[in-house]
């Protein structure tokens, strides 16, 4: 993530995300699950800009259509906003600006780069100079992505996913994104997932108590090996998403006939990302 400031606004940008990996193991007593990701971010950003308000508002532009997305308290970055703001004891408002690049409900990270870029556009804005470790408490509270997007790059999470550990990886990763005309709930797909293994608990292996990300992956990463990555990528997700929305499947087919290394479903979807 990274920051600009001039007195009367800050910049701060986060970047979206790919799951290359994702295992899920159990339900945990907070009802999340637990996994185990490799996260690696793309070149597709959220640009936040913060400026003085007395209360709290969003507005949002960009190349996507964003006519939809709430702009009242229940949206994520006025929740981050008014997180730090209780957190630090901040008296005022701020008003956000968010230039949107990363698809909407796709799985691939954008509100959780809305509220990361958040963040730290209002600390800065505001002086609250939280240390990185309150504002990564404050992100992993926001959502479970959301301390990733705070750091970017290459990493592994577990627990929730918000658990992070840097990955090392090199080389760049080129990926074509079929984006759906719909969009997907995160909770349904995980509730799928759990549906489909109490429904087949006889003839499937159990969760695992605490999953891991497979060594070729990192090693693939390591490498900046598309074509090990290509062969190594996996996520639980897939098949309970592609049973929520059939047609998925139907894409995943028509890249990989059309010469993508691999093609994996992001996140909880509906985006697919193809590896090329
Ligand atoms: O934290 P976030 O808001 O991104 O999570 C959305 C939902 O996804 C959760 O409410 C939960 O249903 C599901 N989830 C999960 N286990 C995780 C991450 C998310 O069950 N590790």
């Amino acid at each position: 993530m990274s920051i600009a400031g001039a007195s009367q606004v800050v910049h701060a940008r986060a970047p979206g995300k790919i799951n290359v990996f994702l295992k899920v193991g159990k339900v945990m007593a907070d009802g999340y699950h637990d996994l185990a990701t490799a996260f690696q971010a793309v070149s597709l950003y959220e640009d936040v800009r913060a400026y003085p308000a007395d209360d709290f508002s969003v507005e949002f532009s960009g190349p996507i259509d964003t006519s939809g997305l709430a702009t009242d308290g229940s949206n994520i970055a006025i929740k981050a906003a008014r997180a730090l703001a209780r957190k630090s004891g901040f008296r005022g408002g701020v008003r956000l600006e968010i230039e949107k690049h990363v698809p909407i409900a796709g799985g691939m990270g954008g509100g959780s780069a809305d509220a990361a870029a958040t963040l730290l556009a209002c600390d800065a804005l505001w002086g609250t100079e939280a240390t990185k470790d309150e504002l990564l408490g404050l992100a992993a509270k926001l959502g479970a992505d959301v301390p990733f997007a705070f750091t970017g790059g290459t990493a592994i999470g577990t627990g929730r996913g918000d658990q992070l550990s840097p990955a090392l990886a090199k080389g760049q990763f080129q990926w074509v994104l079929a984006l759906a005309e719909f969009g997907m709930s995160t909770p349904d797909v995980y509730r799928e997932l759990d549906r489909h293994r109490d429904r087949h608990a006889q003839d499937i292996f159990p969760a695992e108590t605490q999953p891991t990300v497979e060594p070729n992956v990192l090693q693939a990463l390591r490498a900046g090996d598309p074509r090990m990555l290509a062969e190594s990528m996996h996520n639980d997700l897939q098949a309970p998403a592609l049973h929520l929305a059939p047609g998925l499947g139907r894409v995943l087919e028509l890249g990989e006939a059309n010469g993508a290394l691999a093609g994996i479903l992001s996140g909880s979807g509906p985006t697919v990302a193809f590896l090329v």
